[in-house]
């Protein structure tokens, strides 16, 4: 039997060539495809990979008889619908390890950015001006560093934070205590321990009920005057209103934003456009290392899953229960 994996978004070839090169394996990946085209193609499909374009819908389940498996080329599973995919019996899978790094990097490239002015220095040099005195910045040496969420990311935020002569406060109530200790680190056991301690906050947490909104005006009024903020995990994490009202009032010093509560952020967004906001569009995993080695381990997944029944990074581990 042949199976068909249809790529709906654009995918490094890495990832492409292993898929094309495995025997008994069909593959369609004609690079960005409509949703209409996706929904031509989907009926044929036992294997689907998708970045975080595609939105895996009930829509787009119901037009998929055969499919058996989704893998995320990346972390985040926030455009696909884990509960309906399991009621199809379909198996979830992300590739959480290529990113690391280069959303790591990208976090200091933000907090850098930030704390010295680097996008307004630039515009102001373009526009013919030579201004010293208005773009004082901050150094990030002997600043605590808050982090919230000590999953892949913010392993690796920290150890740059220490790098830089930071001293890291992070809180994760899901991760062992002997996980950060093996870094050289305690957890924090509160939240609010990071809030009112931390001069730079640093977000990698995953959106769940309990974190949707968590930067909000109740949490932002626990935190240090000046204090600035990094996002570049989700933008549900923050409460866009609250965080631009809080910028607008000095009470946070700035915020340095890759990711957005909608993508692309919606007509009337509060923050951006702010003078104390650094924008970049979700390039957090955006490098050809991070593309390269997500795709490769998407296609790899696909290949275990589909050929030998084998099952990595599953998202959705309760479809064990039905198949
Ligand atoms: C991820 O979830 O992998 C990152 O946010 C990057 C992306 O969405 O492509």
């Amino acid at each position: 039997m042949t199976y068909l994996v249809l790529v709906p978004d654009n995918l490094e070839q890495s990832g492409l060539e292993l898929l094309r090169q495995t025997e008994g394996l069909e593959v369609y990946a004609p690079g960005k495809m409509t949703r209409e085209d996706t929904l031509q193609q989907i009926p044929a499909a036992h294997a689907l990979i998708v970045r975080s374009d595609t939105k895996v819908n009930q829509e787009l389940l119901d037009a998929a008889p055969h499919l058996k498996v989704v893998v995320r080329a990346g972390v985040g599973v926030d455009n696909i619908d884990l509960a309906a995919c399991t009621a199809r019996r379909i198996v979830v899978m992300n590739a959480p390890d290529g990113n690391t790094i280069s959303t790591a990097e990208h976090t200091f490239a933000l907090m850098l950015a930030l704390a010295r002015h680097i996008p307004r220095a630039d515009a102001s040099m373009r526009a013919g001006r030579w201004d010293r005195k208005q773009f004082t910045g901050m150094q990030l040496w002997g600043k605590a560093l808050g982090i919230i969420g000590f999953g892949r990311v913010g392993r690796a935020v920290a150890e740059r934070g220490r790098a830089f002569g930071m001293e890291d406060i992070a809180y994760d109530p899901f991760v062992p205590d002997r996980v950060a200790r093996h870094l050289g680190l305690e957890l924090v056991p509160r939240l609010d321990d990071v809030l009112v301690k931390a001069d730079i906050i640093s977000l990698h947490a995953l959106v769940t009920d309990e974190t949707r909104g968590m930067i909000n005006a109740e949490s932002i009024e626990r935190m240090k005057d000046g204090v600035l903020i990094v996002n570049a995990a989700r933008g549900a994490l923050i409460n866009s209103a609250d965080l631009a009202a809080a910028l607008k009032s000095g009470k946070i010093g700035g915020a340095a934003l890759d990711v957005y509560d909608v993508e692309p952020p919606a007509a009337g967004n509060p923050l951006i456009g702010l003078d104390n906001v650094v924008h970049t569009p979700h390039l957090g995993a955006s490098t050809n290392e991070a593309q390269e080695a997500v795709a490769l381990q998407a296609a790899e997944e696909v290949v275990r899953a589909l050929l030998d029944n084998k099952f990595d990074n599953v998202r959705n581990r309760e479809v064990f229960d039905l198949l």
